[in-house]
């Protein structure tokens, strides 16, 4: 197998508007980044994927753009964007651009055209009919709005702002091509793919996801673009299966670098229910046969896995599967270890390595993110109870991941010294903070960067194959074999004591939270501990 750079890599997503405030006005922008490229590189990330910064009215956070060759007002300008991309160079991390052509803003001036002149060539590039069907929106509601001036309903699987771009139209289909190959020229390392399973939707049979279409535009978009390049892509695929992801990652396909598949996430939430009937307690037998299915599944050279635990559409994992209290920092410590030593490309979402938090949101007023906002609108009318909304949100809201990042313990974490941030800062800055974690040797942060550090400098975290152990239900525990070597990962994954009794000698600590010859003697694992060794 031909091996990329992006193999070895970790990649570190920042969530623009929430990473660091460079001019006080309580957001953060681009300048923001730049001043903080110094502890990226420390941490010794290899990509930052940069969530959207162009052009936007920020119904959806940037997800809803308006020009994609142009900065939002509020994180900068392009030569901003420049600065960043060759500040960047200069400490070796590269820059992945969030590419959301599956919609864009109502505010792009290809749909202003398409509304105002219902002859022009950009209708087609979105989906008009005169009657809908009862498809709903992601965000709630029906997926079709009334557009007064034609008569006419358009799609729109995200919010009304969000319209849905026609993929069977070729001429559009161009016009993304142009837009990525002018990012690649400009430096970029790559794209990650804002839901590209439903490009190739059929909206009158009801096919949002996986649409008959959708590999032959990856292909086509690969040979427009991406060919002959040595770039990074991450597709955002909710529903891939192993074979599926293997369409979009096997190299003989042509096709995409990896996806992010959701199967593990999904035990967040009841089986087959909304995201926001959440589950209490992680089931880990089922988190570990999950795991177990796509590091198997997807073959050495036959498909390449991404690896994360949180994303900026996610409740903080601490918060949900780790411990925030007592063990708040061993257990970011062991779900660290669990995820980053397996097959595939770790991806951190920011404030991960110094394990931040959901937020205690009081009441409703607090909240920004259009998802939550509507779930809300909904239940309520629905006859739930203002408390159960919120307690809802509080786990599952995608604002959790969005409060700012806690860089200090001066005032809005040192993020921002505007009076009022866009969301507000948790209040547990005064001890979860990066200057607290850079003080700390011992800190969260030093395990993220030694976990960045192996995965650059060893083979074996590619090529080995992986074996699952039959071990106490809580704990997760792997082999990683290559023809002359073996490694072992364990981690307790819980609050309480397992047994440990695998009988095994050590040739070599890798990584540890935990002092593992003492888990030997005793044959039990203290809660959340975690440690990688090298059999003999
Ligand atoms: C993806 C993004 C999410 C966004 C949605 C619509 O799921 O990750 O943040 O709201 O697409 O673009
Ligand atoms: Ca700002």
């Amino acid at each position: 197998m031909k091996k990329h750079w992006w193999h070895k890599a970790t990649i570190y997503q920042i969530y623009p508007k929430s990473f660091m405030d460079s001019n006080g006005d309580g957001i953060g922008d681009l300048k923001g980044i730049t001043s903080k490229l110094d502890y990226l590189q420390k941490l010794g990330i290899t990509a930052i994927w940069l969530s959207p910064v162009y052009q936007s009215p920020m119904d959806d956070n940037g997800y809803d753009i308006s020009d994609y060759q142009a900065i939002a007002d509020i994180f900068g300008d392009m030569a901003d964007m420049e600065e960043l991309l060759a500040q960047a160079k200069q400490r070796g991390i590269r820059i992945i651009m969030d590419l959301v052509v599956n919609h864009t803003s109502d505010e792009h001036a290809w749909f202003v055209e398409a509304r105002e002149n219902p002859d022009s060539p950009e209708r087609d590039y979105y989906i008009w009919r005169d009657q809908p069907n009862d498809l709903d929106s992601i965000f709630g509601g029906s997926a079709w709005q009334y557009d007064d001036k034609s008569s006419q309903y358009y799609l729109h699987f995200f919010s009304k702002k969000q319209p849905d771009l026609n993929w069977e139209n070729a001429a559009l289909r161009q016009k993304v091509y142009d837009m990525m190959n002018w990012w690649i020229d400009k430096g970029i390392a790559g794209f990650r793919m804002d839901v590209i399973d439903m490009i190739g939707k059929i909206p009158d049979q009801k096919i949002a996801n996986n649409g008959p279409k959708l590999h032959d535009y990856i292909k086509e978009m690969h040979q427009a673009t991406l060919a002959g390049k040595d770039l990074l892509t991450v597709g955002e695929t909710w529903g891939a299966t192993p074979e599926i992801a293997k369409k979009y990652s096997s190299p003989a396909e042509e096709e995409l670098s990896m996806v992010f598949q959701f199967e593990h996430i999904g035990l967040q939430h009841k089986p087959n229910a909304p995201k926001w009937d959440y589950e209490k307690e992680l089931n880990v037998p089922a988190l570990k046969a999950i795991f177990n299915k796509w590091q198997t599944e997807l073959e050495l050279g036959q498909g390449w896995n991404s690896l994360f635990w949180n994303n900026h559409d996610l409740p903080r994992v601490l918060s949900i599967w780790g411990d925030t209290a007592a063990y708040r920092e061993k257990s970011a410590k062991a779900l660290a270890i669990a995820l980053h030593l397996m097959r595939g490309t770790p991806y951190i979402y920011q404030g991960e390595e110094i394990g931040m938090t959901n937020y205690p949101f009081k009441d409703l007023g607090e909240i920004d993110d259009i998802e939550s906002l509507n779930f809300a609108k909904e239940a309520l009318e629905n006859g739930k109870t203002s408390e159960e909304v919120l307690d809802s949100i509080r786990m599952i809201g995608r604002d959790n991941a969005r409060t700012p990042m806690q860089w200090d313990s001066s005032k809005n974490a040192g993020f921002s010294t505007a009076d009022k941030t866009w969301l507000p800062v948790n209040p547990n800055h005064n001890t979860i903070n990066v200057q607290a974690a850079l003080y700390n040797p011992e800190s969260i942060f030093y395990t993220y960067q030694k976990l960045i550090k192996l995965r650059k400098e060893n083979e074996w975290l590619i090529d080995a194959d992986f074996e699952l152990l039959e071990t106490a239900d809580k704990v997760f525990a792997y082999l990683r074999k290559t023809a002359d070597a073996v490694y072992l990962v364990v981690v307790n994954v819980s609050d309480d004591k397992q047994v440990f009794d695998m009988p095994i000698a050590v040739s070599e600590e890798i990584i540890s939270n935990t002092d593992v010859s003492t888990v030997l003697t005793n044959k039990m694992l203290e809660p959340w501990d975690a440690f990688c060794v090298k059999l003999c």
